[in-house]
């Protein structure tokens, strides 16, 4: 054979990796670089080789495989095989051809992976979905199209319920949707005057005609009330960064395999494999009270004599998820191809998403609020505070229409950060986009989150420092420094001197969990503060939820250079209990330390189950879930915390009133 034969072999073969990393790894924007040139490479290599002469028995080399066992099991690649997959010429029509056809297939692939979202535009897509959940409201989404050529708007009412398991309410009229075809037939509308901690069902009508559209009322269960001191138990979730059907698999244009995991994490009715191993903890303050438990202990279910229900006397008691996090990277407008600053392409990546029965089966049943992160917009866009910047606008249209008006409302009008409370559990979501400046920026001007929204912030740290238990602080791009490479420049690491301001206010309030996403790995990472008096900050982050993830390389270091001396004075005690001596030592450790990293998997979520009914002993579970199996749990050691709260005495009666009247089977919704 000639060296022209090896070339082409070579081309072919440089052409079938390419395409695998491209599908299967990593989706990368270098794509229209490379493989259209590869492509047309080895047509023209292909075309322009002869064919091998059919000189003696074989012109192909046989290949010996190296041992696979050790128990000597030899395993020799036949001829045609070897031809195949190393794209070698062959004299036989048939394996030219088979090698060939091998190379085009791989090229349609692409080709439906990288123009899918081009022409699967999804214009009828019809959905509703919950959004900000108050104790006494609700935000729900409506995407309603009409097909008729000259309708240009349609009203949706929404009508509700209150459905506990013992009582079903009337029907009652709720807001009335305004869908129009300049909005993409999409509406958002708050339902109000609801019960704090009630379940209720909603379903469409247009006029008094029920609509096809959702075939069972969508179920939801108000906030509870947070005036009440009685503490939380709750549970949520938290994840970003999806791209349907990646890893590719032909045909599957519309499957979000993450959110089909998820589906079957949380209402499967199998249960899931759960490492007995004791979990690792993070105490965030050292205090011995916080040592003491550290093993997740079953809770006795209430003992109750008015319900007909009969209640097990102790059961493992994990409480149903109450919402989802959805930090950022929601949609790739330019991941592998950027279709441009269009309003029109903006929102049909979102009805993609809507579109995808993997992510119906979740949005259908679990409230989400989000936040957006650069992909919403641009790879690594900075916003600085000029909303006049290209492409803001247009995809901050398809945001508001599809995600963010259904999030709380902003301290601020027309802001995207918002915070908001479950109980006694306060979060705060951060917009990280639209008022960062340059990372190249005078760093004592730099900012990451802008003046208002910072101020924002810190009036929200002060109000929830003594009247919350956890704070979740959340954040698209990772808050830890600690991540290299393009994080260096696009996360908080690049914003340092706002960082270390913030920090060393976090530091100050007790029981600050900061979660986030965007690396595609899973990391915990704590934050160590000057003294013992300051409190550790611990942070969460996971991703993708449905993405890639890179094998190989690490980009995370274990610790940072920087450490805090912290000091401690060491008592030692006589068996008679009278001190001997007390002795400062100084201890010197990391700022910032990686508790836990695992960067494997293109499927993650994080399921954090907070419980703050013991004040005392308030604990966070979490458990890390990839490719539907749990692969890490920790425990999360709060602070306790006296909780300042005005004596809401007007709420509290009312609230156990109706506690009564439920456990009675009258429900309250009868009266009022
Ligand atoms: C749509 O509107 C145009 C102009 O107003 C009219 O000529 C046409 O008949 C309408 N089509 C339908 C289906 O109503
Ligand atoms: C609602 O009813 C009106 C009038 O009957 C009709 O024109 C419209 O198409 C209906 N909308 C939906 C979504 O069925
Ligand atoms: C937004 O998209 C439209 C096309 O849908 C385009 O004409 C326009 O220039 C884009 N930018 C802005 C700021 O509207
Ligand atoms: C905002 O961005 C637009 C578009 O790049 C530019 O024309 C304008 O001058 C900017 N405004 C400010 C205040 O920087
Ligand atoms: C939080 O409360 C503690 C104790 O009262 C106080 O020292 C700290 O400054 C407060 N931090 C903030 C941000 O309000
Ligand atoms: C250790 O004890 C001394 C004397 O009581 C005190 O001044 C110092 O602040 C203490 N140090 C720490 C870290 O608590």
């Amino acid at each position: 054979m000639s060296l022209l034969h090896y070339l082409t072999a070579l081309v072919s073969t440089a052409w079938r990796v390419a395409v695998l990393v491209f599908l299967r790894i990593l989706p990368s924007t270098y794509c229209k670089k490379i493989l259209p040139p590869l492509w047309l490479l080895y047509v023209a290599a292909w075309y322009l080789t002869p064919v091998p002469p059919r000189n003696g028995k074989r012109t192909v080399p046989l290949v010996r495989a190296p041992l696979l066992h050790t128990n000597a099991f030899v395993v020799q690649l036949s001829a045609p095989l070897t031809t195949l997959a190393l794209s070698l010429p062959s004299p036989s029509f048939a394996l030219r051809t088979a090698n060939f056809a091998i190379n085009l297939l791989l090229l349609l692939g692409a080709a439906e992976f990288t123009f899918f979202p081009f022409y699967d535009a999804a214009t009828s897509v019809t959905f509703t979905r919950l959004g900000a959940i108050y104790p006494d409201a609700v935000n729900i989404v409506v995407r309603y199209p009409i097909p008729l050529h000259n309708t240009t708007q349609n009203e949706i009412l929404v009508s509700w319920r209150q459905a506990s398991p013992t009582f079903e309410g009337q029907w009652q009229d709720g807001p009335t949707l305004h869908l129009t075809s300049q909005s993409d037939w999409v509406d958002t509308a708050r339902l109000g005057g609801l019960w704090p901690s009630t379940t209720y069902e909603y379903r469409l009508q247009n006029g008094s005609h029920v609509l096809p559209y959702p075939a069972e009322p969508i179920r939801f269960k108000t906030f509870p009330d947070p005036r009440l001191t009685t503490g939380s138990h709750f549970r949520f979730l938290v994840s970003s960064c999806t791209a349907p059907n990646f890893p590719y698999l032909p045909f599957q244009g519309r499957r979000i395999k993450g959110f089909d995991l998820l589906a079957e994490y949380l209402w499967s009715t199998s249960p899931v494999v759960v490492p007995s191993a004791p979990s690792p903890t993070t105490v965030l303050v050292d205090s011995p009270a916080a040592e003491e438990i550290s093993t997740v202990t079953d809770v006795a279910a209430p003992k109750t004599t008015l319900s007909a229900q009969v209640i097990p006397a102790v059961a493992k008691l994990t409480p149903p998820a109450e919402f989802m996090l959805f930090l950022g990277d929601f949609i790739y407008a330019d991941v592998p191809l950027y279709f441009g600053d269009d309003q029109g392409m903006y929102r049909q990546f979102y009805r993609r998403n809507y579109q995808s029965p993997s992510f119906r089966k979740v949005y259908e049943r679990l409230p989400i609020f989000y936040t957006y992160d650069d992909h919403d917009i641009k790879n690594n866009y900075v916003g600085l505070a000029n909303d006049s910047l290209p492409p803001f606008q247009n995809a901050s249209n398809a945001y508001r229409l599809y995600n963010a008006d259904a999030n709380y409302a902003s301290a601020h009008a027309d802001a995207h950060y918002y915070d908001f409370r479950y109980g006694d559990v306060a979060f705060f979501v951060m917009d990280t986009r639209r008022y960062r400046s340059e990372p190249s920026e005078d760093p004592s001007v730099r900012t990451m989150l802008g003046d208002k929204q910072l101020a924002a912030l810190y009036d929200w740290l002060g109000k929830v420092n003594g009247t919350t238990t956890f704070k979740f602080i959340v954040s698209s791009v990772p808050f830890t420094s600690l991540w290299q490479m393009d994080a260096q420049v696009d996360s908080w690491a690049a914003y340092a001197h706002e960082k270390a301001a913030l920090l060393s206010v976090l530091h100050t309030v007790p029981n600050v969990v900061v979660l986030s996403g965007d690396r595609h790995e899973f990391a915990a990472i704590e934050f160590n503060g000057e003294t013992e008096r300051e409190h550790r900050v611990l942070e969460v982050s996971t991703s993708p939820m449905s993405m890639f993830w890179i094998p190989l390389v690490r980009t995370l270091r274990m610790r940072s250079e920087e450490s805090v001396v912290r000091r401690m004075n060491m008592t030692t005690v006589g068996v008679d209990g009278e001190v001997i001596s007390v002795e400062e030592v100084a201890e010197e450790v990391p700022k910032e330390r990686v508790v836990k990293y695992i960067p494997e998997g293109n499927y993650k979520f994080s399921s954090l189950e907070v419980d703050t009914r013991d004040l005392q002993r308030p604990v966070v579970h979490l458990e890390v879930v990839i490719h539907g199996q749990v692969a890490y749990k920790h425990t999360i050691h709060g602070e306790p915390v006296q909780l300042q709260t005005s004596t809401a005495l007007g709420t509290f009666v009312p609230q156990t009133f109706k506690d009564v009247l439920d456990k009675l089977g009258l429900s309250s919704g009868r009266w009022f």
